[in-house]
């Protein structure tokens, strides 16, 4: 590997990690990621922005062979996939002073031994000279963490956004074009990491207006070469309306609760309602996470096992509580062989998430006509809030 132009002067020179599998113990990587950092060439300084997981560091060293001086090391973000090398770099580089927010100085200083005397902090709004390029720093906060903070060179209109825009995508051409394979990633990375910050942080997209974008060089995956792009899909993930869809994500121990996520689907499709079922068994995060950022209604099938909802369905149930997709209307569904109390009592896992819970129908072992006739009465309820919801005529 070696650095990679973006423009004239300013290049990537992270760290790629194909192998990684899994990011937080917690989101599943298929595609592996990279750890973006990129070097800006002034005609007076030159600037690091952001570095990498430590046990990358050699991949960020071999990158920046032949540079001679680093005069900025830029922190947009704490977290160490990105600030983990920064110590060891403002070791190799004792010319090298690092720039940051307050905010993020803090934070640094709680992760990571950063003596003060090589700490420039920078205020919000605030710009630093290259020379013939300015760096202008923004405090972005929560995008994911309080502290994040993007950057902005005018006279090249490159932005680099931080952990905002990114993807897990471990690419082989840098830059995204309108490869749909980088914005599957992209919309996985938004619901896993982003969403659940999306109230507070739409208004991120507005503060972006202010800046004539060419290049956004976010901190993982590919650098968008068409920005609008990705603009248009956050505009749409995180302000859109969502769309006349519904997800049935279930698990099934035996069948029964299958045949009713099927029944349900079916049921949904003839009123003009979008099913997506999705059995839960083996599903990977990331592959759950697609879907929520457009569906209006979420249904939650499970079992019950162990005198509880099935643990991949209470699984679930946290993650929707916890990432908030923006479904305006929930529903639960599922089969019993004794207790039915576990899927009366399903709603009470979403104690925080705000979601009207539009019905449940629950059966007694293998759904027989009754238990169908209330799916389709579901079905019909379901359908009649999507059309007062203006989602469906
Ligand atoms: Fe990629 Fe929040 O660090």
């Amino acid at each position: 590997m070696s650095k990679i132009a973006i423009k004239e002067d300013i290049f990537w020179v992270g760290a790629k990690d194909p192998d990684r599998d899994v990011f937080d113990g917690l989101m599943p990587l298929p595609q592996g990621t990279t750890y973006n950092a990129y070097l800006v060439v002034g005609s007076e300084k030159t600037a690091l922005i952001d570095t990498c997981e430590p046990e990358f560091l050699d991949q960020l060293l071999g990158n920046l062979e032949g540079v001679k001086k680093i005069d900025y090391i830029v922190s947009h973000h704490a977290e160490q996939d990105h600030s983990g090398s920064i110590p060891l770099m403002l070791e190799r580089h004792p010319e090298a002073t690092l720039l940051c927010l307050q905010k993020n100085k803090d934070m640094l200083q709680t992760l990571m031994t950063i003596p003060d005397d090589r700490i420039q902090v920078i205020e919000d709004g605030g710009e630093v000279s290259l020379g013939n390029k300015t760096i202008r720093f923004e405090h972005f906060p929560w995008v994911h963490w309080p502290e994040t903070t993007i950057t902005y060179i005018p006279e090249d209109k490159v932005l680099f956004p931080c952990d905002f825009l990114g993807s897990h995508y471990c690419w082989e051409n840098i830059f995204a074009g309108d490869d749909p394979i980088v914005y599957k990633g992209a919309r996985e990375y938004y619901v896993q990491i982003m969403m659940l910050y999306s109230m507070m942080t739409a208004k991120h997209l507005d503060r972006l207006k202010q800046f004539d974008i060419e290049f956004i060089c976010p901190s993982h995956g590919s650098v968008y070469d068409k920005p609008q792009i990705i603009l248009d899909l956050y505009e749409k993930w995180m302000r859109a309306a969502p769309e006349n869809l519904a997800l049935i994500a279930y698990v099934s121990a035996h069948g029964s609760t299958e045949i009713m996520a099927n029944y349900l689907g079916e049921a949904l499709e003839k009123r003009g309602v979008k099913a997506v079922l999705k059995n839960l068994i083996g599903l990977p995060l990331n592959e759950l996470a697609g879907d929520l950022t457009d569906a209006a209604t979420i249904v939650l099938g499970s079992s019950v096992i162990m005198a509880a909802l099935h643990p991949l369905a209470v699984y679930t149930a946290f993650l929707l509580d916890r990432l908030k997709p923006k479904a305006k209307f929930a529903a639960v569904i599922g089969s019993y062989g004794w207790s039915p109390n576990p899927l009366k009592k399903a709603a009470e896992l979403l104690p925080s998430w705000k979601v009207d819970v539009v019905g449940s129908v629950i059966a007694k072992g293998h759904p027989d006509a009754a238990a169908l006739a209330e799916l389709a009465a579901l079905a019909d309820t379901i359908a009649a809030k999507h059309r007062e919801a203006g989602l469906m005529k």
